[in-house]
């Protein structure tokens, strides 16, 4: 009976602190997490992959890769390419992606977009990085 009552207080203690603490820590807006991008000057293929990408890419991955409210941005260290090498967006572009370094979901496979301009896309986003400080 005496552990029961121990549980019990232990149970109120436990609902009191969660209920205090959703009322601490407001849910206020999404973090920002966009970046500024600079545009070099594009070599041919990256020029293709940037038609490519504002097409089927731009909606969710932002203006020059940067980010927006719908996807993260691209020209970022975790898209360093030690990180996820070209193969990553041929993958991306076939098969989606599962939610797993963002808040912003799961990305939809892109069947418009074929592998050649999905590794032109890649090409796009490298010199991008490149010219923005990310390797
Ligand atoms: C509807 C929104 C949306 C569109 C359109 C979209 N993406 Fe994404 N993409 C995402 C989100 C969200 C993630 C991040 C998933 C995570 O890691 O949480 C992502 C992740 C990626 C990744 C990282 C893959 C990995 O292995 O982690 C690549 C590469 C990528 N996208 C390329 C592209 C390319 C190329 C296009 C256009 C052909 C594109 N995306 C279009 C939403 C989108």
């Amino acid at each position: 009976m005496r552990s029961f009552h121990i549980l019990m207080v232990i149970a109120a203690v436990g609902i009191v602190v969660s209920l205090g603490l959703q009322l601490l820590i407001p849910a206020g807006p999404p973090p920002k997490l966009t970046v500024q991008v600079t545009e070099p000057a594009l070599s041919a293929e990256a020029a293709r992959g940037k038609a490519t990408f504002e097409k089927f890419c731009r909606e969710c991955h932002g203006p020059s890769a940067g980010g927006s409210d719908q996807g993260p941005p691209l020209v970022h260290r975790i898209y360093h390419p030690d990180h996820h090498a070209d193969g990553a967006f041929l993958l991306a572009v076939r098969n989606g992606v599962r939610r797993h370094h963002w808040p912003f979901g799961d990305m939809p496979p892109r069947p418009e977009v074929s592998q050649a301009q999905a590794a032109e896309v890649a090409r796009y986003v490298r010199e991008l990085q490149q010219a923005n400080g990310i390797f």
